[in-house]
């Protein structure tokens, strides 16, 4: 498949089947993250690749709505940066979650960003309630979760005459 067609079939999925991702999937996932290119080729992210069912069930719980859908996928991976030492921590955590997003869709898989940045539960931003969760380190920001695993559905492509074209203009 080409990355014409990649493009198109990627969409967002909240359900998935139980069963576990292959090991050779997942670190297919991760090293296409790995492979995305940072500002300065800082590197400077963290990837947390959550399989433990409770954990995962624990992550869908950082946000008051827009994650329980974390609770049914076999696979999550967290997203984190370093604001104090990358001011691109944004740039280059979004683009290595869309890189790995890209990659789950080629090897057939579904997934969904779910947002962490600047949401939380109540007064507790997710970023902290997750560095408890997973132990992270005090300047460690969760930019999102990826959620991943087998469709539970198949889902079409957006209609080509959906896309917004009139945000592009031709200089
Ligand atoms: C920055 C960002 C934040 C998002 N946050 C969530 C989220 O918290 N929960 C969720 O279910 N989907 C989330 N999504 C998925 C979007 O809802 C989805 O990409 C959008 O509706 C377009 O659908 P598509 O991905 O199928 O093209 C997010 C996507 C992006 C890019």
């Amino acid at each position: 498949m080409g990355f014409k067609e990649l493009s198109a079939k990627r969409r967002s999925h909240r359900r998935f089947s139980p069963e576990p991702v292959d090991q050779k999937d997942i670190d297919l996932i991760v090293r296409a993250a790995l492979l995305s290119p940072t500002s300065k080729n800082r590197r400077d992210w963290k990837f947390i690749v959550v399989t433990e069912r409770e954990t995962i069930a624990d992550l869908s719980r950082a946000k008051d709505h827009g994650a329980e859908l974390l609770s049914g996928a076999p696979l999550a991976i967290v997203v984190v940066g370093n604001p104090s030492a990358n001011d691109c921590w944004v740039e280059d955590c979004s683009i290595a979650a869309v890189t790995m997003q890209y990659q789950a869709e080629d090897l057939g898989l579904g997934s969904c960003w779910v947002q962490m940045r600047g949401r939380g539960v109540g007064d507790v931003p997710a970023s902290e309630y997750i560095r408890k969760l997973l132990c992270l380190g005090e300047e460690d920001e969760v930019l999102c979760v990826l959620a991943i695993g087998r469709k539970l559905s198949p889902k079409d492509p957006h209609d080509e005459d959906s896309l917004k074209f009139s945000s592009v203009k031709y200089l």
